[in-house]
């Protein structure tokens, strides 16, 4: 009885939801509109006229020790410098300046375990464990301008230990969870860290990972690495190197309660941020400290709409990505907010917890990505539907491009049709939302991200000759500096300018994205038109996929390619050749899928595996993966006489075809 009640509640779901899919825009509720922050459009014309003028203002938000003398030198384009000569500390700005203002019991985060456990973090106190433990690191020789690891479950120690490096002037170089423990050596070579930040073990579904170990097994010989800094929070019995290895905890009762604010100038770094790129090797994007703090604590107030004194936020992506970094950390933090911080999956210990947890908290704004929603599209709007979520006002999505269903959904079911949602676009590069919309002024469109923030001035050109396209699709780009900009990759200025600057100059922004731009010149971004696979929002390179495919022993060629996915936006699919005679096998691909999740992560393996004897190349022995995309969603094929050897297409669309029939 109950099973049939639930399917007739879907169903009446599904025509309500399929109703609204003929409404071409939402305007923002009249009741938002009255208290939200921003809500005359004049603010767009205002910025554009005195662009400069407008972020230097979104800068005397912030708290400078000294002031600075130039808002932009562009002096040498693409090294664009912001605030010179002012001086700030990050830290002080998301800590001291609450505190000192009387507003050091405001609740910072509300911690949850993922088997219930609760942890509420003042300004006070999130201030007072920063301090003891910038000292502590200061006690191990950390100093201003040391690369320092961070990989960390979603527990506060995250927050705390990236604040403290920032209040000593140490560059973090966060590594998410989800990525193995190869993957963090790698970017700690790389980024030559002298410390890494890690933790015994970390919850999982309930079960326990034992993450010290596994960094062990991998770290072991890394010489650059002085200091290896665990954080006991499961208990997980792990090895110490003596010498090498100490706890959190003891060298946090060891160390001084107070710790003065390092005073940083503008320009210093404050982040290194692996993301990937079209080559196998992840790109370090550096940002630095007073235009990324200008630029993501702007964008928070507004985009977000925040009234710190009784908004309850939370950001629901993971820490480790740049969506954690500006919008779990530095932006909330700066603005004064109260958030939630959730240690757990969406759908453990049941698939109704997120929901639970705004119920509890009281949560009135929330942020997360399409893929998310779409899972809990399948899962049913029962499990929202047992919980109060009256207290929401404001949705944000980010990640990848939101269909326009699950963006009903997600307006109907989570935000009882009254709250605005903010769609909002913008990279690990851009460091902060640079397309969205202002949520009490502009109107949506389900699966639009809407128009630039204001200050940010974005095109749409085509592929040629970068000339802007008034009305249709192109390359979307970025055609002037703004703040939160990185400012280089991580001692690689040429692959810098060579990746984002060599197509149309010193001046314009390539992002890597397709975009279309519609009559009211609302942006609608398509995807990416580089080698990179966007699969649950997380950003993968196909080279990156290929190179951990390949480790695999009985391999000898792979070619990787996106595959568009109803549960994930993408996924990796893979054609792989195998060495001499062999025969592809499920074994093979079990053994595939974990030699991928041993070098990257568990979410870069493939979802789907094809065996080819051979693989369509250019006469140049370059793989041609429009082909290869083609083959794999059963299109016609393009043209294929640039290849050199054409046979090889009509090979591999046979025996594929063969194989999909064999599995059907
Ligand atoms: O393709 C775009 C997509 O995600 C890419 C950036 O990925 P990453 O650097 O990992 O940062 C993700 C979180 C900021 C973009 O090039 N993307 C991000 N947001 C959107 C999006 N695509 C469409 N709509 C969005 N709102």
């Amino acid at each position: 009885m109950a099973t049939e009640q639930m399917k007739t509640a879907e169903h009446e779901l599904e025509m309500e939801l399929a109703g609204l899919l003929d409404v071409e825009r939402f305007d923002p509720p009249a009741e938002f509109k009255q208290g939200a922050l921003l809500s005359d459009p004049a603010i767009y014309e205002e910025a554009e006229a005195d662009w400069k003028g407008w972020w230097e203002r979104q800068a005397r938000e912030l708290h400078w020790f000294k002031e600075w003398d130039q808002v932009l030198d562009d002096s040498n384009p693409p090294f664009y410098k912001w605030f010179t000569g002012g001086k700030l500390n990050i830290s002080y700005n998301c800590l001291d300046r609450h505190v000192e203002a009387g507003r050091g019991d405001r609740i910072a985060f509300h911690w949850r375990g993922e088997e219930g456990d609760e942890r509420d973090l003042t300004y006070a106190d999130l201030l007072a464990e920063v301090q003891r433990f910038a000292n502590a690191m200061k006690d191990l020789g950390i100093r201003k301008g040391d690369v320092v690891g961070i990989y960390l479950p979603m527990i506060p120690e995250v927050v705390i230990a990236m604040q403290a490096c920032a209040r000593i002037g140490a560059v973090h170089n966060v590594v998410f969870g989800g990525f193995s423990p190869e993957s963090v050596r790698e970017r700690m070579v790389f980024s030559d860290a002298k410390a890494l930040i890690t933790v015994d073990g970390a919850a999982r579904k309930g079960k326990t990972a034992a993450v010290k170990q596994a960094v062990d097994e991998v770290m072991g010989d890394l010489a650059s690495l002085e200091h290896i800094i665990v954080v006991r929070s499961k208990g997980t019995p792990c090895e110490m190197k003596p010498g090498r290895d100490v706890f959190y905890d003891e060298i946090m009762a060891a160390a001084a309660a107070e710790c003065p604010c390092e005073e940083m100038d503008a320009e210093d770094p404050l982040y290194v941020l692996y993301t990937s790129g079209s080559t196998a090797k992840p790109k370090g994007v550096l940002h630095t400290t007073g235009g990324y703090l200008t630029g993501v604590s702007a964008t928070h107030r507004y985009v977000f709409d925040l009234h710190p004194e009784t908004d309850v936020y939370w950001c629901m992506a993971d820490v480790g990505w740049v969506t954690g970094h500006s919008y779990i950390v530095y932006g909330p933090l700066c603005n004064g907010a109260t958030s939630i911080m959730y240690e757990g999956a969406p759908d453990y210990p049941h698939k109704g917890i997120w929901w639970e947890l705004v119920e509890h908290y009281k949560a009135t704004i929330i942020y997360t990505a399409p893929t998310a929603i779409r899972a809990c599209v399948k899962w049913g709007a029962e499990h929202p539907r047992k919980f109060d979520l009256s207290s929401l006002r404001l949705l944000g999505t980010v990640g990848e491009p939101i269909n326009p269903k699950a963006w009903l959904w997600y307006h109907k079911v989570i935000g009882g049709e009254r709250c605005p949602i903010v769609d909002t676009w913008w990279q690990t590069e851009t460091g902060a939302i640079m397309i969205t919309p202002l949520p009490g002024i502009v109107s949506t469109k389900p699966g639009s991200a809407t128009r630039p923030f204001p200050g940010i001035k974005a095109e749409v050109v085509d592929e040629r000759e970068g000339k802007p396209i008034a009305e249709g699709q192109g390359l979307l780009v970025l055609t002037r500096p703004w703040p939160s900009m990185l400012r280089t990759l991580f001692r690689d200025d040429e692959r810098f300018v060579e990746t984002y600057f060599r197509r149309f100059g010193k001046e314009t922004y390539l992002v890597g994205d397709a975009s279309r731009r519609d009559k009211d010149g609302y942006y609608w971004v398509i995807g990416r038109i580089d080698d990179v696979v966007n699969v649950s929002g997380h950003r993968l390179s196909t080279a990156e996929v290929e190179s951990a495919i390949v480790a695999h022993e009985a391999v000898a060629e792979a070619a990787v390619i996106g595959q568009h996915d109803e549960d994930t936006g993408q996924s990796i699919c893979a054609f792989v050749t195998l060495q001499g005679t062999q025969e592809g096998s499920p074994e093979l691909e079990d053994g595939i899928r974990a030699t991928v999740a041993e070098r990257i992560g568990k979410f870069a393996r493939p979802k789907r595996i094809l065996w080819a004897d051979d693989l369509p190349k250019t006469r140049s022995g370059k793989i041609m993966r429009r082909l290869l995309r083609d083959i794999a969603e059963g299109r016609a094929l393009g043209d294929v006489t640039t290849l050199r050897d054409p046979a090889v297409m009509a090979a591999l669309e046979s025996q594929i075809r063969s194989e999909e029939a064999n599995e059907s």
